[in-house]
Order: structure tokens, then C-alpha cells, then sequence
């Protein structure tokens, strides 16, 4: 609203401007920037909080008067008398239009960045309506997608640029069975931003909560003194360990994790949590955790996972050993084998932390109902954060629910619990709903990490380079709490063979625990570790034969019949030779290029019983409501199982509902291990054909009501050290190349990676692109450094994420060996894509400029140097 008075009250200046077209006026407070007036003031949850107030994420990005910035960086002064347009604010038309090309395009996975980056498009497109690539992926710069590679979101802008020139948009798949690019599940709502997020949810009389997190890695807690807080405006309570009814320890395999730190206890990183507020805002309930007053007794920390096993280092946890899991795997005679070898490799590698970096940071939303709790969770498993909750608050599991909300990123750093244990515990305080929500920097403090890793191997080749043997000693620092990390390890050392015959194999991977932030899950599962190590050996090993990088592996690539790594002979779909042979020619055709194979378990395994449970019940308009049990976070679960529904039952996509609550008893464990299309997708399967039989030819509202239970399940895996072992239900194979340009920059990956069956081409390629967007950080700029038990930053712009215009174009190649087992022959590929790029950028690099790198990330690389701003243009 141009020429606008302005007037002020008693203590606040009131702005006007105007705001999607329309005239308004706001009294921020002091230091209020435009995301939070958007957000907290005007409810627009298009407009997302990403990194605020940092600035470098690009996810509240806004027009102000017709040009894009981040809301969260503009003081909210600044648009007084200008004017400001969210996506709620484009024509509907345009909106159409947007929504219509992501969805084709498969632009957006968990959507959490995708109403930032349309924004940002929306600018683009006024200043230059016929955009090449090169002019969208230099207009995305400032924003970042943790999920998609950018590609297929360059992709979508250059749709809609074209059909608001007058062409023709091709249409996205709409028969939704199986095979086909049918439309991501709620994509509309996802690409508007009307999908919500926990933390865009508000209900009546809700509460904002903070936590106050420790102030050092290892200290003695000596008075946590919430007087100061509890007296401040809008306070209503403050609640420290003393106040939690129940199990303070919690985990997902060991009890461990402190949810609070108690007085006279000692912290074990700096993400311990002290004290949790409610207020009656945000801004009250973060002032008042600023004012606890805490005393300390500050202790050194350990930090190195090698001295934390000295007998004279102070244990992490006064009840247990810094010792935190020792995995072994034992096969053959290594010692013997080794002698014997025409070639023996010996090289020690070292990986480091990386961030996560899902764009949307933890929240939770407790609401006290009259039965108990509902819990509102962007965790990876409804049903674990139920039963830890209920724990937490001493209460019955049946009086906990869990309603599964889509999770804006996740990558294995949702699995534990986050903070849906506080929010309840604050909620059950006040008797009132309590959303609580960290900041970026916050979220960087507390989730736990990838492991970084020291691997020393020793392997043994015959005079033509078949493996004979493999010793491995691996040491990954599992920070403060236990989280995964005894999986983790246990994966690492399962995997430290790749996917290649070895014979004799010892290998054994410990676990530490140390005053860092804590290590867990992430993509990949402890596998990339191993990967960089053996893929680096194998070229060391190609060099000494004689013979190139796709030939060392040629000639010790596992098939069905072969002998995993742990020991389990491989049933059918192993697709490996034939991603080789996918890749071989622009292997050998490319100047600088570096091949890496990779192997990934699908499902958990190593003994544990795993399930997959659905159920679709039938509504009386004729809709299906399919229930099952694993998160959505973009990667498409929801989409692929409403595809089974409508392959099964020839139903159009529009009239499945897919929930994940934990009303229904579906318990299946954490979103993990690439397995939710197997387990999930079988019992998905199971339930549609027994509702089809069951209607025998009669429309779905004859049975309204009815519920059909899918069940799929796997109690054959063993654990590793078994004799003749099955330690895994599946693997899902795959070769990558990378390809350096004549200045060593990245210029282009081709993946083949074997999908047992392709259930959906778009989400496949979104996946494997965004696979490989993370393995390239990884391998060369993703680095989460700590000093001591401290983070040298929190800020996103310094984890090193790899940018629009960093990205090499990526091809992928679908290369399907069905899977028995697997819905269709299917076979989950969330995490593979990831795993071998790190060692096939440190081959690429060997080619240029013949240094053998073995540390990550190959920061000083020509590939990584080419990765800073300036250096690279444009994509490809
Ligand atoms: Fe504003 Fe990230 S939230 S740039
Ligand atoms: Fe971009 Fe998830 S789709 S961050």
C-alpha cells in the first residue's frame, strides 16, 4: 500500500504495506524480521524457516516489490510502504501452473525448499521469461534443496516458463499403477506449500516452547536455575530432569540417551538438553530458556575415539565403557591368504562428520487429550517415538498417539527421538498443546551426525587382481550417545568387502563413545565408509595388474551363487554385472573418470525380525484409506504404495488417502535401510489383493467399513557371525562413473544402478540424483567440524552442501534383476546412489592429476576448489 501513513503506539511503530495485494498493518516487535511477520503474524506457511535468521537457505524466499529475497534476512522495517507477495499471494493460474510442472517434472521430494525455490523461479521468470539452464540453475544459487540434485527442479522451471509462453505441458502420468510417473502423492499441496509441516501447524490455546541446550561438551552440572525464566512476560512453565514423571534414558537400542541432564550430572555434548519453557510465544519462550541460569564444573572433554579407550580416560557415561560396540566378521584364513598374495595393498582412510541438512529442523506438536497424548512427529517411526514418549512421561503406550506427519528431509537424522518427548512433557505441564521447534543452529547442536570413521585395511590380490583377502580395522566415533552406532559399525564391517569375492575376511569395526556430537543414521548406514576405503584399494590394485578400473572390478564383481561379504551366498538380483556393463564404454571413454561400484543391504537384517503391515479400508464414497506405517520424506513411500493400491485394484490415484498413525497397530520400526518399498510395498500388496478378492468384481463402498490387513514378513535374516548366514533380505547394486572436465571440475556422472523392478521412473531419478548430490558433498566440500566437543559453526552455509550450480548433470540408468522378494521384483534404492560416489570422484581426481586421496572431503582438490562460488557457472 504505496503512500500509507504510518503511526506509532506506546511502544511499537506500526508498517503498513501491502501484502498479496492487500493493504495491512503490523506492530512487530523490536528485531522482528519479515519471515517471522509472515509466519507468526499473517499465518502464511508457504514461507518456510529453514536457516533464519542466517539467510542462506533461500526456503522463506518472498517478492518484495517484484524482486526475490530471503524474508528472514529483510528487518521487518524494510517493507514498510513496499510491497510483498508469498506463493499464497500468485494468481491462481500461476499457481496452477507452478504446481502442474514440479509435479510433472518430479521437482519437489519432501517440499520443504520447493515454495522458496517457486519464489525464486517467480523472479526469474518476470526478468526473463524463456530461461536456459544455465540462467535457472545461476537464479537458484541461494537456494537449497537437500533432496533433489536440482536437476529435475531446473527441469520444472523450465516447464512452467514454457507453458506460460503458450506451449503445451506434457502430461504427468495419471493411470498411477505400477511403472508409470504417476504423480507424487499430494504434489499440489506440497509444490504450494499447503502441505504442513509440524511446525506450521497451530491448534487453539497451543504454547510455544525452547530448550536450553548445555554450554559445554563435559561439565559437571552444578544448579540449573529456572527462577528468572518462569518470571518472565508470557511464561507458563519451565520443567528441568526433576520434573519428568518417567525414564529420562532413552533410546532405540540403548537406553542411554538423557532426554534431560540433571543437576549433578555430567553433560555429554553440547546438545544435552538442561531445561525446557512454554510460553505464550516463541519469542517469550526463547527469551525465558536465554535467561536459566546455569552453573557449571567444566571438565576436559574426549574427543578422540582412540584415546577415549585409554584405561586413564574419564568414561563418557559413568555405567558404561567408552567402549560402545565391537562388530566382527570372520571367514577363511587371512593370515594365510595374505602371504600367499601376489599383491598386498595396505591403506588406512579417514572420513569425516557431515550434517545431515534436511531443510526442515526437528519439531514436535504435543496436544493433552482426555485419553492421553497426541503427538504430532516428523520422526522416522510413529510407533518408536510412542513407545520412548510414553516412557518419558510414565504413561501407557495405548494413551500415546503418534500421528506421522511428512517429514521435510530426513536422511536417517529423524530416527531418534528429537524433541516429541519435550513437547508432550510440556504439554502434560500445562494441560495445554505445546508446539515446540529448534532453530537451524539448534538442529546443527542436537541431532546426531555420520560417522566419522578411521579404516585401516589390508587387502591380498592374485597376479590378476582377484581378491583373496581382506583385514580391516575400523574406529568410528560415536559421540555421546549410543543413537545407532553398534548398527552402524555392524554395517560398516559387513560391508567392508564391497561388492566383491573375498574369501578370507577379518574385519572388525568398533564403536566409540566420546564427548562429541552424537553419530547415527545417515544415508548410507556406515557403508560409504567402507566403500571409499575398498573402491580406493581396487584402483590401487588395478594399477599393480595392470589392467583399468572397470576391469578390477569386472573380475571380482559378486553374482547370484557368490559369497557376500559376511558371508551369505546371494540368492537372485544381483544386478552388478550388469550396471557394470551399463557404465563401461563412457567409463573408457571419458579422459578423466573414476569408476566406483557400490552395495547396499536393503531392510535390517543380521537377525532381526522385520515386518511390513498395511491396511486399506474401504469408505462409503467409494475412497480407499490405505493405513501403513513408514514416514514419508520425500522419498515417495506414500506415492509407490497408492500405485500398488491402483495396479491392484484399478482404481485412479485420486480416490486412495494414505495415513501413518499409530490408532491402527502397524508398528514396523523405523523408516530405515532402504526397505520400505519391499516390506512395506509387500504388505501393501497383500491387503489390496485380499480386499480384491474379498469385492469380487464389486465397487470398494460395498464392503465401507471393513479394514484389510497386509502383513509381510522377514525372520530369516541371521546376525553376522552365524554359521552360514543370511544377513540381509536383499541388496541393491549399482556403478557409478565421474567425470572431470580438462580443468579437473566435476562435469558428469552416470549412474546404473539395478531398482529390481522400476516402480515409478520420476521418483526413481529424483532419488538416485539426490543420492549422488549428497555423495558429491561427501566426497568433496561436507565437513562438520568440532573443536573440542564444539561445532566451529552452526550455520548452514558452512557444512559445505553442494549448490545449484555445482551440480554435474547426472545420468542415470535403470538397470532391473528382479527381486523375489521384493513388490513387482522391486528393490529400495534410497540409499545406494550415495554410496559409491566418494570413491569415484577420489579415482576421477587420480586420473587428473595422479594423487591418491584418502582422506574426505578432497577439500583441496581441483574438483572441490571448482565448487566455490565464481568457479563454476553453469550446470554441465
Ligand atoms: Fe531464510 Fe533460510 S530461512 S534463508
Ligand atoms: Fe528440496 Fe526436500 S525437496 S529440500
Amino acid at each position: 500500500m504505496t503512500g500509507a501513513h504510518r503511526r506509532t503506539n506506546e511502544s511499537r511503530a506500526v508498517i503498513c504495506f501491502t501484502l498479496n495485494g492487500r493493504a495491512v498493518e503490523a506492530e512487530p516487535r523490536a528485531g522482528m524480521s519479515l519471515l517471522d511477520l509472515l509466519r507468526e503474524g499473517f499465518g502464511l506457511t508457504s514461507v518456510k524457516d529453514g536457516c533464519a535468521p542466517e539467510g542462506s537457505c533461500g526456503a522463506c524466499t518472498v517478492l518484495l516489490d517484484g524482486r526475490p529475497v530471503v524474508s528472514c534476512a529483510q528487518p521487518v522495517e524494510r517493507v514498510d510502504e513496499r510491497s510483498v507477495v508469498t506463493l499464497e499471494g500468485l494468481s491462481p493460474e500461476i499457481r496452477e501452473g507452478w504446481a502442474r510442472a514440479f509435479v510433472t517434472a518430479g521437482g519437489a521430494q519432501c517440499g520443504f525448499c520447493t515454495p522458496g525455490v517457486v519464489m525464486k523461479a517467480e523472479g526469474l521468470l518476470a526478468r526473463s521469461p524463456d530461461p536456459d539452464r544455465a540462467q535457472v540453475v545461476r537464479a537458484l544459487t541461494g537456494n537449497l534443496c537437500r533432496c533433489t540434485g536440482y536437476a529435475k527442479i531446473v527441469d520444472a522451471v523450465r516447464l512452467a516458463a514454457a507453458e506460460r509462453r503458450g506451449n503445451d505441458m506434457p502430461a504427468p502420468g495419471v493411470e498411477g499403477g505400477v511403472g508409470t510417473s504417476a504423480p507424487r502423492y499430494r504434489g499440489r499441496e506440497i509444490v504450494l506449500g499447503e502441505q504442513l509441516f509440524v511446525n506450521d501447524m497451530r491448534t487453539p490455546g497451543m504454547l510455544w516452547g525452547a530448550v536450553r541446550l548445555s554450554d559445554h561438551p563435559r561439565a559437571r552440572v552444578l544448579r540449573i536455575d529456572v527462577s528468572a525464566a518462569r518470571a518472565l512476560p508470557g511464561v507458563v512453565t519451565a520443567c528441568t530432569a526433576r520434573d519428568v514423571p518417567g525414564e529420562r534414558r532413552q533410546g532405540l537400542i540403548f537406553a542411554d540417551w538423557r532426554q534431560m541432564v540433571a543437576e549433578g550430572e555430567i553433560t555429554a555434548y553440547v546438545g544435552d538438553v538442561l531445561a525446557v519453557i512454554a510460553a505464550e510465544t516463541r519469542q517469550q519462550a526463547r527469551e525465558a530458556a536465554a535467561a536459566i541460569a546455569v552453573d557449571y564444573e567444566v571438565l576436559a572433554p574426549v574427543t578422540d575415539p582412540l584415546e577415549a579407550l585409554l584405561p586413564e580416560a574419564p568414561r563418557v557415561h559413568a555405567d558404561r565403557d567408552n567402549l560402545l560396540s565391537v562388530s566382527r566378521v570372520r571367514r577363511g584364513d587371512v593370515a594365510a591368504a595374505l602371504d600367499s598374495a601376489a599383491h598386498v595393498v595396505r591403506e588406512t582412510f579417514n572420513t569425516q562428520r557431515i550434517e545431515h541438512a534436511f531443510l526442515e529442523p526437528e519439531a514436535a506438536l504435543a496436544v493433552p487429550e482426555s485419553a492421553g497424548m497426541h503427538v504430532y512427529s516428523q520422526g522416522q517411526g510413529a510407533w518408536e517415538d510412542r513407545r520412548q514418549i510414553a516412557g518419558y512421561l510414565r504413561l501407557p503406550p495405548d494413551r500415546v498417539r503418534v500421528t506421522q506427519v511428512a517429514a521435510g528431509g530426513a536422511f536417517g537424522g529423524k530416527e531418534d527421538l528429537s524433541l516429541q518427548g519435550h513437547a508432550a512433557l510440556l504439554a502434560l505441564q500445562t494441560g495445554r498443546p505445546v508446539l515446540l521447534a529448534l532453530s537451524r543452529a539448534e538442529s546443527i547442536r542436537f541431532h546426531p551426525k555420520r560417522h566419522p570413521m578411521t579404516l585401516e585395511y589390508e587387502v591380498g590380490a592374485d597376479p590378476d587382481g582377484h581378491l583373496l583377502a581382506v583385514r580391516a580395522r575400523i574406529t568410528g566415533d560415536g559421540g555421546a550417545y549410543a543413537s545407532l552406532s553398534d548398527k552402524v559399525l555392524e554395517r560398516t564391517a559387513g560391508h567392508a568387502c564391497g561388492p566383491y569375492r573375498v574369501p578370507n575376511v577379518d574385519v572388525e569395526a568398533r564403536a566409540v563413545y566420546t564427548n562429541n556430537p552424537p553419530s547415527g543414521a545417515m544415508r548410507g548406514f556406515g557403508v560409504p565408509q567402507a566403500n571409499f576405503a575398498i573402491e580406493s584399494i581396487l584402483d590401487v590394485l588395478s594399477e599393480r595388474v595392470g589392467v583399468d578400473g572397470w576391469e578390477i572390478r569386472w573380475r571380482n564383481a559378486l553374482e547370484s551363487g557368490d559369497t557376500f561379504g559376511t558371508g551369505q551366498i546371494l540368492g537372485p538380483g544381483v544386478g552388478l554385472r550388469k550396471t557394470l556393463l551399463a557404465v563401461r564404454d563412457v567409463y573408457r571413454s571419458a579422459r578423466y573418470a573414476g569408476i566406483a561400484c557400490a552395495v547396499k543391504n536393503v531392510g535390517l537384517g543380521n537377525g532381526i525380525t522385520e515386518y511390513g503391515r498395511a491396511l486399506l479400508r474401504p469408505e462409503p464414497d467409494g475412497r480407499l484409506t490405505l493405513f501403513h506405517s513408514w514416514t514419508e520424506m520425500g522419498q515417495g513411500v506414500h506415492t509407490i504404495f497408492r500405485q500398488i493400491v491402483c495396479q491392484e485394484l484399478g482404481i485412479p490415484p485420486e480416490r486412495v488417502t494414505v495415513t501413518v498413525d499409530t490408532m491402527r497397530e502397524l508398528d514396523t520400526g523405523e523408516t530405515t535401510a532402504s526397505r520400505a518399498t519391499m516390506l512395506g510395498g509387500r504388505a501393501v500388496l497383500d491387503a489390496a489383493r485380499k480386499l480384491k478378492a474379498a469385492l469380487d468384481g464389486r465397487p470398494p463402498e460395498t464392503l465401507a467399513g471393513q479394514e484389510f490387513y497386509g502383513e509381510f514378513v522377514v525372520d530369516w535374516t541371521t546376525p553376522n557371525d552365524s554359521p552360514n548366514p543370511v544377513t540381509h533380505l536383499a541388496f541393491g547394486w549399482g556403478s557409478e562413473v565421474v567425470i572431470l572436465d580438462d580443468a579437473g571440475r566435476l562435469a558428469r556422472v552416470v549412474v546404473a544402478q539395478d531398482v529390481g523392478r522400476i516402480m515409478n521412473p520420476i521418483l526413481l531419478a529424483g532419488q538416485i540424483e539426490g543420492g549422488v548430490h549428497m555423495g558429491l558433498g561427501y566426497a568433496l566440500s561436507e565437513e562438520l567440524r568440532v573443536d573440542h566437543g564444539v561445532p566451529v559453526s552452526l550455520a548452514l552455509k558452512d557444512q559445505g552442501l553442494m549448490r545449484a550450480p555445482a551440480m554435474p548433470p547426472v545420468d542415470v540408468i535403470f538397470v532391473e534383476e528382479t527381486q523375489p522378494e521384493g513388490p513387482y521384483g522391486a528393490k529400495g534404492v534410497g540409499e545406494a546412489a550415495a554410496v559409491p560416489t566418494a570413491a569415484a570422484a577420489a579415482a576421477a581426481l587420480h586420473a587428473y592429476d595422479g594423487i591418491r586421496r584418502t582422506r574426505l572431503p578432497m577439500r583441496d582438490s581441483p574438483a572441490a576448489l571448482g565448487l566455490l562460488p565464481g568457479r563454476r557457472t553453469e550446470a554441465g
